[in-house]
């Protein structure tokens, strides 16, 4: 989070944190996979003045990480196939990388037994929900 400072500022997106104590045994920088394509997505997709926040909580043995954002969410199409390779569903940032963020951020949930799963409106904007086992 606090390597991104600099976009968030360039954006000057807000950024809120709501995290519970979690501790967690896994791969650290395979995770930094993970964290730094869902907050970089975010911070791209959203408007300057935008929101984007990071929740962590536990529950029953897992724990769910939560990142969302303001920006311009994602019709129903682009979430179905926002896992494939290469797809980018926003045209408008079509030139900024390749669309194997999210290619990697999948590989790298299921090496570590996780789930993902994106949730979005393109009125309100997106959130990405990673569980992970404690
Ligand atoms: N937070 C988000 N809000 C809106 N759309 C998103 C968000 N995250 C991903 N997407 C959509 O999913 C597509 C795939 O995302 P992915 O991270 O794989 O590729 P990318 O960001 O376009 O390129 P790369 O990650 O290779 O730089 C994006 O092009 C965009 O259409
Ligand atoms: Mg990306």
């Amino acid at each position: 989070m606090l390597a991104l400072e600099e976009k968030f500022d360039e954006k000057n997106i807000e950024f809120g944190a709501d995290l519970e104590e979690v501790a967690i045994t896994t791969d650290e920088s395979l995770m930094e996979i993970v964290w730094n394509n869902l907050l970089t997505n975010a911070i791209k997709f959203t408007k300057k003045d935008g929101l984007v926040k990071i929740e962590l909580r536990k529950e029953e043995g897992q724990a769910i990480v939560k990142v969302s954002d303001t920006g311009c969410g994602m019709s129903e199409e682009t979430c179905h196939r926002i896992f494939d390779r290469f797809y980018q569903g926003d045209t408008f940032h079509a030139e900024e990388g390749n669309g194997l963020g999210l290619v990697q951020v999948k590989r790298v949930v299921d090496l570590v037994d996780g789930t993902i799963s994106a949730e979005s409106d393109p009125e309100k904007g997106t959130t990405f929900t990673v569980i992970l086992k404690l």
